[in-house]
């Protein structure tokens, strides 16, 4: 291989670095760009997730794992990997944006016809997932952009003040 293949090569090799660390998903760029009390935004103003090098998740990347396994993973199977019954969120995730999933978690889907009968339930009147939209959807976004592993994220952040009052105020659960 010559001298400038050899450049060619590291340029490619370059790019396709930097194009996995930008980890464009449906919303955009994922990357924390503001915080507010330990919950992250992208630079939309999209939520999102943080990870910390040692395996350390955000408290609602955290929320939204055990949200998710109480309330989705029936049907869309753990992890966000799919099942028979219904679709990979985790590859969902990669082309629907935070508008769309809010829009079909709340108001539920239907596509009913000849060749498909499955339905997406509305959660529009269950405070257990409308209190914690936030929550699941930067879960199934680190999980989107193979920011973390399947289970249990090993570690998290503490949950903050903001986290629990807003938890009080949206249940109604004192
Ligand atoms: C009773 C089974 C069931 C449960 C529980 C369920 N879903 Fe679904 N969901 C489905 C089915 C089936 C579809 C596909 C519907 C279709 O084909 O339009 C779907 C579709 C979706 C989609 C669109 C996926 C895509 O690729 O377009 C999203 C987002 C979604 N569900 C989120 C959730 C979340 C978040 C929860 C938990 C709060 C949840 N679902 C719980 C059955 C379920």
């Amino acid at each position: 291989m010559s001298i400038t293949h050899w450049k060619f090569a590291l340029v490619i090799l370059a790019s396709a670095l930097a194009c996995g660390a930008a980890n464009a998903d449906g919303s955009g760029d994922s990357a924390v760009a503001s915080s507010d009390d330990g919950k992250y935004a992208d630079k939309d103003g999209n939520p999102t997730y943080k990870i910390s090098s040692d395996g350390t998740v955000d408290w609602y990347t955290y929320s939204g794992f055990r949200r998710y396994h109480s309330d989705c993973h029936v049907c869309h199977g753990p992890n966000g990997d799919g099942s028979s019954l219904a679709p990979a969120l985790a590859d969902s995730l990669k082309t629907l944006n935070y508008a769309d999933f809010n829009n079909i978690v709340t108001n539920g889907r239907n596509n009913v016809n000849a060749s498909n009968d499955k339905v997406m339930p509305s959660f529009g009147t269950n405070v257990n997932v409308m209190c914690f939209l936030d929550d699941i959807y930067v879960y199934l976004r680190a999980r989107a952009n193979n920011a973390i592993p399947g289970g249990r994220p090993p570690k998290h952040e503490d949950k903050p003040e903001a986290a629990k009052q807003a938890e009080t105020s949206c249940t109604g659960i004192k």
